[in-house]
């Protein structure tokens, strides 16, 4: 079995992962979002010293499969130091004590693998990667084969999500609450426009979207619910729009037969009827994690493990 670590924002989260059928035998999580919420954002510090409670408590519920530890998987970047550092710390120090290797796991490729946690893994796939950090099109033929497609020149589909709720005044994470609040609103109502639409980058911005937002709750004296719920249902239909228009021109000419979206910010339910709606004109297969694997997690991490311990010939 693995044992794998995830400390790389404030999810704190540890999996067993049975290596011979990828089976997920355990699986915990203690998100910090409320306590991070009151500052609109996740303050590294804070979450670092969060880590150090929560990841010991919950290894104490694991440590009945210790004795049946092949090795130790931790997510070692990308992510914010002072908190990926807990989790390496606690990864090496099992490793030590327990004599076992210890495989480093880039987070992003453990997105990737979240569509495979309960599912055979599929290869080739192209992958949308939408979380708080990164939005990314991925071709991925395999555990060591990622190319690069297409990422954003400056902030992320989710941050915007995070910055737009802030301005509004709702709380972090900023995803779900502009969902809920656009499902009442008038997509239309405000006259954003998409980012890049006119040129013909294949890349991603959000910082001047962010800023029209900005700009338009400046022009308002009072922000009553409906106008923020117009505001929130109109900078979602844009910012799905920009990610919608680049996929096409990435795929213009292009066969994909297998299609996946991951990362935090894929629970995104209009993101996710947009992508259907693509993969049905292109004739792909959408692949789409289960809701809970979506956000930060270990069973991530031990399912992309058991493809790094057979690239490290260690089983
Ligand atoms: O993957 P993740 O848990 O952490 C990172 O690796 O960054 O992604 C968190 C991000 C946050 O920005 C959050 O606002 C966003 O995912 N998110 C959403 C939704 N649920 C979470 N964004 C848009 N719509 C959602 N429903
Ligand atoms: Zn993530």
């Amino acid at each position: 079995m693995i044992l794998s670590i995830e400390s790389s924002c404030d999810d704190s989260s540890i999996a067993i992962t049975r290596v011979e059928d990828a089976k997920l035998l355990y699986h915990k999580k203690i998100s910090q979002e409320l306590i991070h919420s009151k500052y609109g954002g996740v303050v590294p510090e804070l979450a670092a010293r969060l880590h150090a409670t929560a990841l010991p408590k919950i290894l104490e519920e694991a440590k009945g499969y210790f004795e049946d530890l092949k090795a130790i998987a931790v997510t070692n970047e990308p992510g914010l130091s002072v908190t990926l550092v807990e989790g390496v710390t606690m990864a090496k120090a099992l490793g030590l004590s327990l004599k076992l290797p210890v495989l480093p796991i880039n987070h992003l490729l453990g997105h990737i693998y979240s569509l495979f946690i309960e599912d055979e893994v599929i290869f080739p796939i192209d992958v949308l990667l939408v979380s708080g950090g990164h939005t990314q099109v991925l071709h991925v033929e395999g555990y060591d084969k990622v190319e690069i497609l297409a990422t954003t020149l400056d902030d992320s589909f989710g941050e915007s999500f995070d910055k737009v709720s802030k301005m509004l005044g709702f709380g972090y994470p900023g995803g779900p609450a502009i969902q809920e609040c656009a499902s009442k609103g008038d997509d239309r109502a405000m006259a954003y426009t998409v980012p890049l639409s006119n040129s013909p980058k294949i890349a991603f911005s959000y910082s001047g979207l962010k800023n029209q937002v900005r700009l338009s709750i400046l022009e308002q004296e009072s922000l009553s619910e409906q106008a923020k719920a117009d505001i929130s249902a109109s900078f979602q239909r844009v910012a799905v729009e920009h990610l919608m228009q680049k996929l096409k021109k990435i795929y213009k000419n292009k066969d994909v037969k297998n299609f996946g979206v991951v990362g935090g910010a894929s629970a995104n339910l209009h993101l996710r009827s947009k992508l259907e709606q693509f993969c049905k004109e292109k004739k792909s297969t959408l692949h789409v994690a289960q809701l809970k694997y979506c956000s930060d997690n270990a069973a991530m991490i031990g399912r992309c493990a058991i493809d790094a311990l057979e690239m490290y010939k260690l089983c």
